[in-house]
């Protein structure tokens, strides 16, 4: 397939696209307007209030940048791949700096509220056939569009193997909808202080490859929260758009297993919004006013387009996920990446996907105008989740990376 380079994309077309990509980067300590969301709106209730723009994870990097720099990878690697559930010891035989860090970054904070994972199991549970489409279509077409994430994954590993590391992101969202989620045989602990560990490498790694502008560290905290507003919060704003019908104690429940994902994930307890009024408050500082596209983004939205290209499912293709990107990311962003209406679907969706969600909720019981697209966006759903589900049967290991892209 033909990819851009940086290079490639300053000098065609789309070299617009690219300045937009690289000037975003140079200006990434700069702030339009100050910060000013307080610590006190956080799930701890204090902090110093510092701009998470210039804060990183000194706990986890310094740790991972030595076992890169000096241990034997793949051996730590093989090691970190037996390691899958929350109670399992750590094995045997990783560096020991490596191993006093993941003892300490498996600790569950002090506010976990294990009434509430409960509750967001409940919720899982109840909306498991919107979820999967909802952090594709929603958050990961979302990630497309967030320029500092899509240059650094493009430019990372992943950006050359994408639908490995699609289905290893997929993993996460499921893992965390789990019913023992962070309790013993539950994976989710394991899944974040890995990726914690990944994110560390990638600040390791990143600033080494010749694609990468000079000075610059990814994945600040700042970054963090952006990517976690584009999962937790971009998913409730859409359900709650959709007038899906959900329990307080549920919607309580799922920001609860989403603050402990970010907890787990090295982000600062200051950072993580108490509520879904102080999440929303947040989004609209830190995610909604830096999506822009990118040639780089752009790349890696049509390749997700593309997820369902091989597969024998008829409705996973590429214009029915295009139209469903655009009907739920809105016609800004759908216009960025330059994916088109679809003639039938993307009126449909408008006009029918509401009464469908109404009556498949029990809101409505009868609505004569979703009869024939009741059944199709329900089979959507069906194979979506097909889809979904046979990714997560391939043996999946979030590893150390030893190269960039
Ligand atoms: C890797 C999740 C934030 C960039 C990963 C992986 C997961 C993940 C599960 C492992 C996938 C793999 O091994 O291929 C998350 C979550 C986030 C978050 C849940 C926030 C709540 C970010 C941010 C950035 C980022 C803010 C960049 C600005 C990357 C990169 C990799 C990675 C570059 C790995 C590189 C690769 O695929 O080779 N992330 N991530 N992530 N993440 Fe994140």
């Amino acid at each position: 397939a033909h990819r851009l380079s940086r290079r490639d994309a300053l000098r065609t077309g789309s070299g617009l696209l690219g300045v937009v990509g690289a000037m975003a980067l140079t200006a990434r300590t700069a702030r339009a307007e100050p910060w000013k969301w307080s610590p006190a709106d956080s799930v701890v209730g204090s902090g110093d209030g510092a701009d998470p723009l210039t804060m990183y994870d000194p706990e986890a990097d310094s740790v991972v940048a030595d076992v890169i720099d000096h241990a034997d990878v793949p051996q730590v690697n093989k090691l970190l791949a037996t390691w899958i559930y929350n109670n399992q010891p750590l094995p045997a035989g990783l560096p020991k700096g490596l191993a006093d860090f993941m003892e300490y970054a498996r600790q569950l904070p002090s506010w976990t509220d294990q009434g509430k994972l409960a509750s967001s199991f409940e919720f899982n549970k109840k909306r498991g056939l919107y979820l999967g489409v909802l952090y594709a279509f929603a958050s990961g077409m979302m990630s497309t569009v967030i320029p500092h994430e899509a240059l650094a994954v493009y430019y990372s590993r992943g950006g050359s193997h994408l639908k490995d590391r699609i289905a290893k992101t997929a993993k996460f969202g499921y893992d965390i909808g789990t019913v023992n989620a962070y309790g013993d045989g539950g994976e989710m602990i394991v899944t974040c202080v890995k990726t914690r560990i990944i994110h560390a490498s990638v600040r390791h790694l990143l600033p080494q490859s010749p694609h990468w502008p000079d000075g610059v560290t990814p994945i600040s905290q700042d970054d963090m929260m952006v990517t976690w507003h584009s999962l937790a919060t971009t998913i409730m704003r859409t359900l709650t758009a959709w007038k899906v019908p959900i329990p307080v104690a549920e919607s309580d429940g799922y920001l609860h297993s989403w603050q402990l994902a970010a907890h787990l994930l090295g982000i600062r307890d200051e950072y993580i919004p108490a509520t879904w009024e102080q999440a929303d408050a947040q989004a609209a500082q830190q995610l909604d006013p830096i999506l822009a596209p990118t040639a780089e983004g752009n790349d890696l939205a049509n390749q997700l387009l593309n997820l369902g290209a091989d597969l024998d499912l008829t409705l996973l293709s590429r214009g029915i996920l295009g139209a469903f990107t655009r009907f739920i990311m809105g016609d800004r962003v759908a216009d960025w990446l330059h994916i088109p209406r679809e003639s039938v679907w993307s009126p449909l969706l408008e006009v029918a996907w509401g009464p469908f969600v109404a009556v498949r909720e029990g809101v409505l019981s009868v609505a004569p105008v979703v009869d024939a697209p009741y059944w199709m966006f329900d089979e959507f759903l069906r194979q979506f989740a097909m889809w979904y589900m046979a990714e997560l049967r391939m043996p999946l290991s979030i590893e150390i990376p030893l190269t960039n892209r």
